[in-house]
């Protein structure tokens, strides 16, 4: 199998403390145990994974566009700019276009809760979304991403 160029998971804002955070919505899997996850999932997949966490908005901002040229796709937990940021819904908009396709993941199921959490400003430019299945939705994430992009020849 070829091996594709890779693909950069950005964490975003509070993300740093999973496993810590709120057990009870988002699970006590640490985020260093779900980037060793992808990992793994990356060398049997044969694609080299990447994961970055930001707590900042125009760090994410930077963090996409800087994924032209370098990585094949994005897979993006956005956390709380998911609902506010149309920054970060223009960066993913802009790869889409220049050919780096997304995957939005929610550990929890956004929908299931608070009303403000409903809007997604990313989901309408990103190629799937996965929620509500924990920290194995990343993993769904990148099997998704990695199986569109081999089907382009990518
Ligand atoms: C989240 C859901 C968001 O609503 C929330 O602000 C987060 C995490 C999730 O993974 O379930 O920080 O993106």
């Amino acid at each position: 199998m070829r091996r594709l160029a890779g693909v950069l998971v950005i964490h975003g804002p509070n993300l740093n403390l999973l496993g810590r955070r709120e057990p009870a919505v988002y699970g006590r899997t640490t985020l260093a145990d779900v980037d060793a996850a992808l990992h793994a999932l990356g060398d049997e997949l044969g694609v080299p994974v990447t994961c970055v966490q930001h707590n900042g908005e125009g760090e994410i901002v930077t963090a996409i566009q800087g994924a032209e040229g370098r990585y094949q796709g994005i897979v993006i937990n956005p956390a709380g700019y998911t609902h506010t940021s149309v920054a970060i819904r223009d960066a993913l908009a802009a790869l889409g276009e220049l050919g780096v396709p997304a995957i939005e993941v929610h550990l929890s199921q956004p929908a299931a809760r608070e009303p403000f959490r409903h809007v997604s400003f990313v989901a309408p430019v990103c190629r799937g979304s996965v929620s509500g299945f924990g920290a194995d939705g990343y993993l769904l994430a990148l099997r998704g991403l990695v199986a569109g992009l081999g089907r382009e020849g990518a």
